[in-house]
C-alpha cells in the first residue's frame, strides 16, 4: 500500500450537529482529550463568563459570547487522524452551518436526553439526508433527568424520518442513572461520573448474566432492563452497516459528556463504523479520493478571523490525493495557475502551517479576494469542476440603506465583497437596479455581523429595515414563464439575484403552494445553484 493510500486511509472527517446546548462544545472537547490535542476540557469553550470558546474569532462573538463561525479541528486517536467540522450552536446560525456540511462525510447528532429532536437538529439533519451521509447519534445528558429511551427512539424516527438501532441502551437516568447496556457485547457498564479533565472512568463492566448485576444496578433496574432487550430485540432494526452507510440507519449510543461517560466507547464505535473520506461528483465523473493526483473545493470563505490577520482565509476539503505545501494546482473558476504557499491547518485561534495534507484533510490557504465558494483546485495539468455546492434558502430578509450617499462605493464593495463569503446573499428589486439592496440571511445574528462589518472593515455605517419575509423561491423554469404575469398573492413579493435571476418572496408557506396552484407550469425550488 502506498504511503498516500495509508494516509487517507486513517482519515475520518465528520461534523457534529445538535440544537444549542444539547452539549456538542463539551462532547467535542472530550474528544479532543482523549486526542491528547488538549490537556484540559475546558479549553475549547471557557465556562462561565470569564473565557471564550476557541472559535470565538470576531469580536462580535466576544461582545455576544456565541461562536458564529464554523471551525474545523484535526487530531489523532487510536491509529485515525480525525477531522471535527464543528457548525455554530447558537439559533442565529448561518448558511456557512450548512455548507461545512458539504465537507463532512458523516455527522455525530447529539440530542439532549431530556428535550430530544429539536428545531436546529432538524434543519441540519435535513442538509444530512440531502447528502446520503452516515448519521450516529449521541443522546447525552444521561446524568439528568431524561426521557424514556424508546420514546426519544420513536421520536427521531418519526420527525426525522431515519431508522435507528441502539448500540447501548440506558439504565436509569438523572440520580438514578446506574450505567449503559451494550447490546453487542451483552455487557453492563455502571455509571461513574469522571470530571474537568480526567480521562478514564474506573468502571466496572459486568455480563448480564453475572450474578453482580441484581447488587450493582438494583433488582427492579434490572428487571426493567430485561423487558427493555426482549423489546429491543424484537422490534429494533438490525445494525446493517450498509443501511448506515447510507445514512438510512443511524446507530444510536446513549452517555453523558459532562461526566465523561459512554463518550470513548462512542468514539471507538463512531471511528469504526464510520467512513473513510468519500469520493465526489466532478464534472467529469466521480473522483476517488484514493486518486494519487491531489483536488479540493472551497466550501468556506472567512474573513478577519483575527484582527492582526486582516485577511480572508479560504477553507477547502480536499477531495483526493495528496496536498504538498507550495504545490501549483490549477484554480479551475478563476482560470489560473496558483502556488498555494502557507496552507494552514486550524485548531481554532491556532493555526499551523501544514507541509503536507490528504483526502479528508480540510486546510485554509490566504485568499487575497480570488476564491468563490464552490471552486475546485486541482493539479495543474489537470481541469475539472465539482458539483457546485447549493445556495440555501436564507429566512430572514432585510432592505439594507447606507446613511452617508457618499459612500456609495464603499457600501457596495462591502456588501458585495461579504455575499461573496457567502455569509449574506443579496438581491435587488424586480424592477430596479443597485439602489436598494435586499439581504437574505439565513440565521438573523448575520444582520448584526453585515452592519458590524461594514461599519469596522468598510467604514460605512447602514441602515436596516426587516421585511417579514421567511420564505423565498428560485424560478427554475425563468425561460418558460413571464415572471410580471404570475399570479401572486397579496404577500408575495418578486426579486432578482445579480445575476438577474428571478425570485419569489413569501410571508407564509401556504402562499407558496397558493402561488404555485394558480400558475399551472410553474416551477419553484428552495435551493439556488452558485
Ligand atoms: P452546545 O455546545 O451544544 O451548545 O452545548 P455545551 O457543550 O456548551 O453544553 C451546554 C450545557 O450543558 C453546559 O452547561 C454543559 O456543561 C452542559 N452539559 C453538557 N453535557 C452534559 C451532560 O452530559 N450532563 C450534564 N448534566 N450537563 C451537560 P452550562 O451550565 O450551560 O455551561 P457551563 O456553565 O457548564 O459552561
Amino acid at each position: 500500500m502506498s504511503n498516500i493510500t495509508e494516509e487517507i486511509k486513517k482519515r475520518r472527517t465528520f461534523a457534529i450537529i445538535s440544537h444549542p446546548d444539547a452539549g456538542k462544545t463539551t462532547l467535542t472537547e472530550k474528544f479532543l482529550l482523549y486526542g491528547g490535542a488538549i490537556n484540559l476540557a475546558g479549553s475549547v469553550k471557557g465556562r462561565k463568563a470569564a473565557k471564550h470558546a476557541v472559535s470565538d474569532w470576531m469580536e462580535i462573538e466576544k461582545e455576544r459570547g456565541i461562536s458564529v463561525t464554523s471551525s474545523v479541528m484535526q487530531f489523532n486517536y487510536d491509529g485515525y487522524c480525525i477531522n471535527i467540522l464543528d457548525t455554530p450552536g447558537h439559533q442565529d446560525f448561518s448558511e456557512d452551518t450548512y455548507r461545512t456540511l458539504m465537507a463532512a462525510d458523516s455527522a455525530v447528532m447529539v440530542i439532549d436526553g431530556s428535550k430530544g429532536v429539536e428545531a436546529q437538529t432538524i434543519k441540519l439533519f435535513k442538509v444530512c439526508v440531502m447528502r446520503h451521509i452516515p448519521i450516529f447519534t449521541f443522546i447525552n445528558k444521561m446524568d439528568r433527568e431524561a426521557r424514556d429511551p424508546f420514546e426519544l427512539m420513536d421520536e427521531i424516527e418519526t420527525v426525522l424520518g431515519i431508522r435507528t438501532c441502539p448500540v447501548n441502551w440506558p439504565i436509569g437516568c438523572g440520580h438514578e442513572f446506574k450505567g449503559v447496556y451494550d447490546r453487542n457485547k451483552k455487557t453492563i457498564t455502571t455509571f461513574q461520573a469522571a470530571m474537568g479533565g480526567q480521562k478514564t472512568v474506573d468502571a466496572t463492566e459486568v455480563l448480564l448474566g453475572d450474578p453482580q448485576v441484581d447488587w450493582l444496578i438494583g433488582e427492579d433496574y434490572h428487571h426493567q432492563l430485561m423487558e427493555d432487550i426482549e423489546l429491543l430485540d424484537g422490534a429494533s432494526d438490525e445494525l446493517d452497516m450498509d443501511r448506515v452507510g447510507k445514512g438510512n440507519l443511524s446507530p444510536v449510543f446513549f452517555g453523558s459528556a459532562l461526566t465523561n461517560f459512554g463518550v470513548e466507547t462512542f468514539l471507538q464505535h463512531f471511528l469504526q463504523m464510520t467512513t473513510t473520506p468519500l469520493p465526489r461528483l466532478a464534472d467529469k465523473g466521480v473522483i476517488d479520493p484514493f486518486e494519487e493526483k491531489f483536488s479540493a473545493f472551497v466550501f468556506k470563505i472567512q474573513a478577519n478571523m483575527n484582527k492582526a490577520h486582516r485577511d480572508r482565509i479560504a477553507f477547502m476539503r480536499i477531495v483526493s490525493g495528496k496536498f504538498e505545501a507550495g504545490m501549483e494546482v490549477n484554480h479551475v473558476q478563476g482560470g489560473r495557475k496558483l502556488r498555494l504557499s502557507q496552507p494552514q491547518q486550524m485548531m481554532a485561534q491556532d493555526r499551523k502551517i501544514v507541509e503536507e495534507a490528504y483526502a479528508g484533510d480540510i486546510i485554509g490557504v490566504f485568499d487575497p479576494g480570488i476564491f468563490s465558494i464552490g471552486d475546485t483546485l486541482c493539479l495543474s495539468n489537470e481541469k475539472f469542476e465539482y458539483e457546485g455546492i447549493p445556495t440555501f434558502a436564507p429566512e430572514h430578509f432585510a432592505r439594507v440603506r447606507q446613511m452617508d450617499t457618499m459612500k456609495r462605493k464603499q457600501f457596495i464593495k462591502g456588501v458585495n465583497q461579504i455575499a461573496q463569503e457567502g455569509a449574506i446573499q443579496i438581491f435587488q428589486e424586480f424592477n430596479t437596479g443597485m439602489e436598494e439592496i435586499i439581504v437574505g440571511v439565513v440565521g438573523e445574528l448575520q444582520f448584526e455581523v453585515l452592519t458590524y462589518r461594514l461599519e469596522n472593515e468598510y467604514n460605512v455605517e447602514v441602515k436596516l429595515e426587516k421585511l417579514p419575509y421567511e420564505y423565498i423561491r428560485w424560478v427554475e423554469n425563468k425561460d418558460e414563464i413571464d415572471v410580471a404575469k404570475i399570479q401572486g398573492t397579496s404577500d408575495m413579493k418578486r426579486i432578482k439575484d445579480l445575476k438577474d435571476n428571478p425570485l419569489l418572496l413569501f410571508v407564509n408557506s401556504w402562499s407558496v403552494g397558493m402561488v404555485l396552484d394558480r400558475n399551472p407550469g410553474l416551477k419553484l425550488s428552495e435551493f439556488g445553484k452558485n
